[in-house]
């Protein structure tokens, strides 16, 4: 459940797992990893994220982030395996979602296993190669709508209700 998932702040220490290219070399004004999010989102103790695709690439970046700023975070993806394995790379406590953004049945699923969620972060897309709708085959560019546009719906439209259960709502 997540309230198991939630971080005491007071035991953790969020520097351990630090090994990205994120991490800049310190300086004696560099704060410590986590602490510039921690500022910018303010108040983020207990609090409970949720980004899709982030098995790798970009989303896999904003959970590691999101982790080390002291959140619960969900990493989305939708084969279990690499979800596993970008949670191992995580670390601080991160969890797997499997989640499949142009699947509502995924996404409801997803859904179920949290309890209330304050981030929402719609990471998961594809590209169509750069090639034109009048280039790709029409099959390809509607996938490319269903995942990059209708999954946003989707998603949100499943994570709305825990979303509204959120102790600290951001609008
Ligand atoms: N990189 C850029 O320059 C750039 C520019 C503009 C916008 N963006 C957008 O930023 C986001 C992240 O980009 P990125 O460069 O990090 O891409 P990426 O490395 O290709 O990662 C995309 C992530 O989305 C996941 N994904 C794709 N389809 C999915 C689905 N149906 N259900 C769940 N997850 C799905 C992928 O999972 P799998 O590993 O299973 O495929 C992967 O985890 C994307 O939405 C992208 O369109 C990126």
């Amino acid at each position: 459940m997540v309230g198991d998932a939630r971080r005491d702040d007071t035991t953790t220490d969020h520097n351990e797992h630090v090994t990205s290219a994120h991490d800049c070399p310190s300086s004696p004004t560099s704060p410590p990893a986590g602490e510039g999010l921690r500022a910018t989102l303010g108040g983020v103790d207990n609090s409970v994220a949720l980004v899709t695709g982030a098995n790798k690439g970009i989303g896999k970046e904003i959970a590691r982030q999101l982790a080390d700023a002291g959140l619960a975070v969900y990493v989305g993806s939708r084969d279990a395996t690499r979800g596993e394995r970008a949670v191992a790379e995580i670390g601080n406590g991160a969890r797997l979602a499997v989640l499949d953004v142009t699947a509502a049945a995924s996404a409801a699923a997803a859904a179920r296993q949290v309890d209330a969620l304050d981030i929402l972060v719609n990471n998961a897309g594809i590209s169509g190669d750069g090639k034109t709708p009048d280039q790709d085959d029409p099959a390809a560019f509607r996938h490319i709508y269903e995942t990059n546009v209708f999954g946003v719906v989707t998603v949100t439209n499943a994570f709305l209700p825990v979303l509204r259960r959120s102790a600290h709502p951001r609008y």
